[in-house]
């Protein structure tokens, strides 16, 4: 399988190491787009290192594919966004394309599926509360986040499930699915 892994500015995002490593590892071929929040919290540099050539940073960017938000749908079979920040998911429910990776989910017309990460708080907020559930009835399909002690010092839910929890979720969907 094919598939793009989008990285956001949640504090797990160092986990999308691993995510990356066990698609690899499985004979899968990743590529990954990440936000800028998601580089501030680890470079794109360590994803570059696994994925040469295939980490994807920029909308505008001189390269040899210039629409790569809608040919990156044409080539991957999968868009896996993990960790999820309520900021992606409030974009992906409103339509809002305001950077690479969000642009390439409304262009992606294949199975996707995301991971919410984020304080409990947040998680349990109304708004998004509402977008993640307007994006399951849209066949979004949703890895719930789980209970532990995030990097906000709270006790709760809110933390992204294992690299291979994740892993096992995705590769485990229905081949209508994928
Ligand atoms: C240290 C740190 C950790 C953060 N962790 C999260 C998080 O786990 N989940 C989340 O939704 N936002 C988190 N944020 C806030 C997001 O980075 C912020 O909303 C950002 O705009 C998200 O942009 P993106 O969705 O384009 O990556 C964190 C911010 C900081 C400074």
């Amino acid at each position: 399988m094919n598939i793009v892994l989008g990285v956001t500015g949640s504090i797990s995002a160092y986990k999308a190491v691993d995510i990356m490593r066990i698609f690899q590892k499985n004979n899968h071929q990743v590529s990954v787009i990440m936000t800028r929040a998601a580089q501030e919290l680890i470079p794109a540099y360590t994803f570059e290192t696994f994925a040469p050539g295939n980490v994807f940073t920029e909308m505008f960017e001189r390269r040899q594919d210039p629409v790569l938000h809608v040919s990156i749908c044409d080539r991957n079979d999968l868009l896996l966004i993990a960790p999820a920040t309520a900021n992606i998911i409030g974009k992906m429910a409103n339509g809002i394309a305001d950077d690479l990776l969000s642009s390439t989910y409304l262009a992606f017309y294949k199975k996707v599926v995301i991971a919410p990460a984020m304080n409990t708080h947040m998680l349990e907020h109304p708004a998004v509360l509402e977008n993640i559930a307007r994006l399951k009835a849209r066949g979004v399909e949703v890895i719930e986040p789980v209970e532990g002690s995030l990097a906000c010092k709270y006790e709760g839910k809110g933390k992204l499930p294992a690299p291979e929890d994740i892993y096992n979720y995705v590769v485990n969907l229905k081949p209508t699915h994928v």
